[in-house]
């Protein structure tokens, strides 16, 4: 007996050492609102106005800088190098200035030849930019699939994986983001080698609309560049949220958030899946100027601690108690506790209406023998007591959704 739980401790030993991205991760990225274009003169205020605004309290701790912060030649030694008017202190002296903000810091960089924009891409000069990034310091990649195709051969589990272990080889703590828009199934291949990847095209400033070409689930492929609504993004997740898992998040693409195209329900909306589907939590909007009613929902601490729950299960679709192209009920379990459950509902029709969720219609209270269960409504921040058999949600706005913490009495 002795033997063999010694056996079975040296054996599960190396799963207890420290996941790089045990909870999805939480920060700021420069593409939504500024694309290719940043400077220094943005992203030192956006560092500062993460602090200030209580975002990097709230967890928001890593800053990205997308494409466009490099020159589009590498430096006579082959180096990938920053764009010296865009950046004239150096990405080294920008790394020491966020860090001394707390935060972190992360980059940029392509698995092809060239970029996206045709600035020099990682392909063929992994160890040498993977060395680079940690010699300036740099917390975080965000690797993307330009010119992938170009890359001869290599299966993306391949091409991906050469960047993933030239970052671990650098002994840097790096968090490593997958960029391979779900072109490929990532969830398949991509768990054993980054920390996150994303499962779709990019995303677009639209609650439902989609850009032409956008396809709506995980296995269709979309043509040409995606533009996927945050409706369309929830859909594909029907059928990958059962992929979640600690150290592998499928990422929803960046929160578009405080970008101005959205009601103050669709944002809630947004915010309320990207939490409980375990996507990582990137801002798009820019910080500086944000409205506060898109940063309160950006803040809410009860949402992000759905997000960042020990558990790390996402929420499921239940097909039996939603009803195509108007009700969407999606539930899941989390750790908080020794019991705990989040249920969304959400009301994607025109007009406001109510919504029922009988208790047993929810996988895990299903074959329960407790009748009644405690209910907190999460937006409205107030508890509802206890309640038997099941909820009926009076006056759902269009496009809102409530989130519910059902729990025991
Ligand atoms: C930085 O970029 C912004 C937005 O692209 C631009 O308006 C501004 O002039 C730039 N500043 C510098 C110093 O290049
Ligand atoms: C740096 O960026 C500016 C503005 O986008 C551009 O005009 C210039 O060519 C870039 N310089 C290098 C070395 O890439
Ligand atoms: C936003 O909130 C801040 C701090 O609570 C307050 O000072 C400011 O007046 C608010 N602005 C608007 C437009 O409501
Ligand atoms: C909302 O309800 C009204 C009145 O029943 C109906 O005429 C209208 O078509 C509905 N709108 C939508 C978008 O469902
Ligand atoms: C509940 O019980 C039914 C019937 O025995 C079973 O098929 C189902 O898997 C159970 N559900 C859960 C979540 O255990
Ligand atoms: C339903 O909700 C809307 C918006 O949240 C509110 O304006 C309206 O007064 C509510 N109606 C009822 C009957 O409660």
């Amino acid at each position: 007996m002795k033997f063999n739980s010694v056996v079975l401790l040296s054996l599960t030993s190396p799963c207890l050492g420290k996941i790089a991205a045990a909870k999805p991760q939480m920060g700021w990225n420069s593409w939504n609102t500024f694309k290719a274009n940043i400077n220094e003169s943005i992203i030192k205020p956006t560092a500062e106005t993460l602090v200030s605004s209580g975002l990097a309290k709230a967890g928001y701790e890593y800053l990205i800088l997308d494409e466009g912060w490099q020159a589009l030649t590498r430096d006579g030694n082959g180096r990938q190098q920053a764009n010296a008017t865009k950046f004239p202190s150096g990405i080294p002296a920008l790394a020491d200035y966020v860090h001394k903000l707390g935060l972190k810091i992360g980059i940029y960089s392509d698995a092809g030849i060239y970029d996206c924009d045709f600035f020099p891409g990682s392909w063929g000069n992994e160890e040498l930019d993977a060395d680079t990034y940690a010699s300036w310091d740099i917390d975080y990649l965000k690797y993307d699939n330009c010119g992938g195709f170009q890359a001869g051969t290599q299966s993306p589990g391949e091409r991906f994986s050469i960047m993933g272990n030239a970052l671990k080889n650098t002994g840097r703590d790096i968090l490593y983001s997958l960029c391979q828009w779900g072109n490929q199934f990532p969830w398949f291949w991509a768990d054993q080698l980054s920390d996150s990847y994303r499962m779709s095209g990019d995303i677009t400033s639209s609650f439902a609309k989609d850009n032409s070409g956008v396809c709506k689930t995980a296995y269709c492929l979309n043509t040409g560049y995606a533009g996927v609504s945050v409706l369309t993004m929830i859909r594909k997740m029907r059928e990958l949220s059962g992929f979640q898992s600690p150290g592998s998040w499928a990422d929803m693409d960046m929160l578009e958030i405080g970008t101005g195209t959205m009601t103050e329900y669709e944002e809630q909306t947004h915010f309320s899946f990207w939490a409980a589907l375990k996507s990582p939590l990137i801002i798009g909007a820019d910080i500086t100027k944000i409205s506060n009613t898109s940063l309160g929902i950006l803040l809410n601490k009860e949402i992000i601690a759905i997000n960042q729950d020990d558990a790390g299960v996402a929420v499921t679709y239940l097909p039996a108690l939603s009803s195509e192209g108007s009700i969407q009920i999606w539930a899941g379990p989390l750790s908080a506790g020794s019991f705990g459950h989040v249920v969304l509902a959400l009301n994607e029709g025109g007009n406001a209406t109510s919504i029922t969720i009988p208790w047993s219609g929810i996988p895990e209270l299903q074959n329960s023998t407790r009748a009644s269960y405690k209910v907190r409504d999460v937006w409205a921040a107030k508890d509802l007591g206890t309640i038997q058999t099941g909820i009926t949600l009076l006056n759902v706005s269009s496009h809102q959704t409530k989130v519910l913490i059902v729990s025991r009495a």
